[in-house]
């Protein structure tokens, strides 16, 4: 059987090093399969954190060769072995302990975000009608399984560290559902322009390029925000005339 050399980030708090690890690979493996052949066999003391080895969770995001992926969903064979592949933890966040990062932050943020709220039931039982056309567009963006890769390519938050006033890819994504929703009525404009501050976001369009989703995140969830927060804040028109606060669909 072949081998290759995986060179994994160790320490704890952010202070520690790259340590070399040789294992053996073979057809079908993944990156986390040879993260934890090293932990059952050298390493026994390495944190990594997974649940469903199929790219459904989003708890093995890292970065392999310095890209945001999930573990689980980079095979090996889509790697050059020849030279050591390197295997840190998400740069973003603060670090726990060897390839563990704290992504709580993610969690604040969302809690700040206006939560669904739906016209009132269009039949007396309760119940509402929904054409299936006007769901299509947000159920794109219903994929998205939290795995903050997102974030962590996003140079607002990675390299520009704009925790107090950005949201993030992921939670623009999240509004993007909210907002497109066709029964929600609420309106998370001013907080997109204020305290999510996409105005933050120059689309790079890096997030994109990371989604394990495939999720078309500044195509069709940050560019038609922006857009709305443009019609809302700086169209003359509508300004002057007090129109735009109408939700659009
Ligand atoms: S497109 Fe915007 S949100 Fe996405 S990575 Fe670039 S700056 Fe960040
Ligand atoms: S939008 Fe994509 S990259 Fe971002 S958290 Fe969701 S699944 Fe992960
Ligand atoms: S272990 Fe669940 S996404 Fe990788």
């Amino acid at each position: 059987m072949a081998t290759a050399t995986f060179r994994i980030w160790r320490g704890e708090k952010g202070k520690g090093e790259f340590k070399d690890y040789k294992t053996e690979v073979g057809e079908g493996m993944v990156v986390l399969d040879a993260v934890h052949q090293i932990q059952a066999d050298q390493a026994n003391d390495l944190a990594v954190r997974w649940n469903c080895k199929a790219g459904k969770c989003g708890s093995c995001s890292a970065e392999v060769n310095g890209m945001p992926k999930l573990m689980c969903m980079t095979r090996l064979s889509d790697v050059n072995l020849d030279e050591p592949v390197t295997v840190q933890p998400m740069q973003a966040f603060p670090s726990i302990r060897d390839l563990v990062t704290d992504v709580s932050w993610n969690y604040r943020v969302k809690q700040e975000i206006k939560p669904f709220k739906p016209r009132k039931p269009d039949a007396p039982d309760g119940t509402w009608r929904m054409a299936q056309q006007d769901v299509d567009r947000v159920q794109e963006f219903r994929k998205c399984i939290e795995c903050y890769l997102c974030q962590d390519v996003c140079h607002v938050l990675r390299d520009h560290r704009e925790f107090e006033g950005f949201a993030g890819p992921r939670f623009f994504v999240h509004v993007a559902a909210l907002e497109m929703h066709p029964l929600d009525t609420e309106d998370r404009i001013p907080e997109l322009k204020q305290a999510h501050g996409i105005g933050y976001c120059n689309i790079t369009k890096c997030c994109t390029k990371v989604c394990p989703e495939n999720i078309t995140i500044t195509d069709n969830a940050i560019i038609p925000l922006k857009e709305r927060v443009v019609d809302r804040f700086y169209d003359p028109v509508a300004r002057l005339f007090g129109i735009g606060k109408k939700k659009k669909g």
